[in-house]
């Protein structure tokens, strides 16, 4: 029954470990160093189109919405287009306002998610036009869009998704540049600049998956997996990645977790701290870094454990423990810190004897209401 496992112990860990190619398929053959500049497969998202596009509305499901609200950051600053994202669910029964040029951007792996579905067909009724990223090239989803991005994810069987994800986030990177270089805002040598550090990104990601970078995490996980609960906090760009963290845990170890903007801590959260919460921080080295920073320690002076994600050494030295992550430009950081938050959860999840590949009352597509 493990056969297709290849000697992993669970789809999960395989699927982990699958990402420096996905993340090279689903990127690298886009990437045009020369011109600096995104061209998709047949010539989807050109100039005439994404100098058409007012404004976008995000919509998906999970861990799909979460690679949206990094699509957000993403296309808002380097397109700087406006960007809403909602849950599909909350979109389809509410009125929701859709201004003329607007692009509705499904999120979906699976392409089959029957609240995504059901969002997308109401803006295009709306007068939006639909496009979406997803892993399946068949699905209702892409027959259903005007164009599409698709990942190249292969197929995911953990039901928690991970390298899917992470897929999504490396075309969400694709579309925001390439909006950006079509609109005329960006200008070729920082997008070939872009464009280059995401090109060196392969051997980044698999820093994160050797046996000493996976001992790092189970050795987090073995001190924390007894926290009354944990808080992933995570700013800008990184603010998603937060509250993946966190759903991965909910997902796979049954643990309760909350993800929350670092600098919304003080308005509410601040009050579960005690020795009892794991707090992690995601912080890369960035705009945001030292406000990120500043919360750690707020966090530590009132007793709370904490661990740091990322690229910002310095908050390394502050936090209880640290998962090092190599240096990139911030907008390429969540690839990177989403991956030791993926086998945190996995670690803690094994220690609490779960049944990782299929966690109890999940399902890996919604595809019923
Ligand atoms: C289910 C899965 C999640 C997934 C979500 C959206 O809840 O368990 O892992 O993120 O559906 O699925 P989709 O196929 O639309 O990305």
């Amino acid at each position: 029954a493990d056969s297709g496992k290849g000697g992993y112990p669970h789809y999960m860990l395989k699927e982990i470990h699958e990402q420096p190619d996905v993340i090279a398929r689903t990127a690298f053959d886009r990437i045009d160093l020369g011109a600096g500049d995104v061209r998709f497969e047949g010539g989807g998202f050109d100039d005439a189109f994404c100098r058409s596009v007012e404004r976008i509305q995000i919509l998906g499901c999970g861990t799909a919405l979460h690679a949206g609200q990094i699509a957000k950051y993403l296309i808002e600053g380097l397109a700087h287009i406006p960007v809403d994202v909602d849950f599909a669910s909350e979109f389809r029964y509410r009125d929701p306002r859709i201004v003329p040029g607007t692009l509705a951007l499904a999120i979906t792996q699976s392409g089959e998610t029957a609240d995504t579905l059901a969002a997308t067909r109401l803006a295009r009724e709306l007068g939006a036009r639909v496009a979406s990223i997803c892993n399946v090239a068949g699905s209702s989803q892409v027959r259903e869009s005007d164009a599409t991005i698709l990942t190249y994810a292969g197929p995911e069987i953990g039901v928690a998704s991970t390298k899917a994800f992470t897929a999504q986030v490396a075309a969400a990177t694709l579309l925001a540049i390439r909006l950006a270089r079509g609109r005329g805002v960006m200008h070729e040598h920082k997008a070939r600049q872009l464009l280059e550090e995401f090109r060196m990104i392969r051997p980044k990601i698999e820093s994160l998956l050797t046996d000493e970078a996976i001992a790092r995490t189970r050795e987090i996980a073995r001190k924390h997996a007894g926290a009354r609960g944990f808080l992933f906090l995570g700013r800008g760009v990184n603010y998603p990645v937060a509250l993946e963290g966190a759903l991965k845990l909910k997902e796979i170890a049954y643990v309760h977790a909350e993800g929350y903007a670092a600098g919304e801590m003080k308005h509410g959260p601040i009050a579960l701290i005690d020795p009892g919460m794991t707090i992690l921080a995601i912080n890369s080295v960035g705009h945001v870094a030292e406000k990120t920073r500043a919360n750690i320690e707020q966090v530590k002076a009132r007793g709370g454990v904490t661990v740091s994600v990322g690229s910002d050494d310095l908050s390394h030295s502050i936090a209880d423990s640290a998962v090092p992550v190599p240096a990139t430009d911030e907008w390429l950081s969540p690839i990177l810190n989403s991956i030791p938050l993926q086998l945190i959860a996995y670690h803690i999840a094994e220690i609490h004897g779960c049944d990782i590949d299929k966690p109890r009352n999940l399902a890996k597509s919604v595809t019923v209401e």
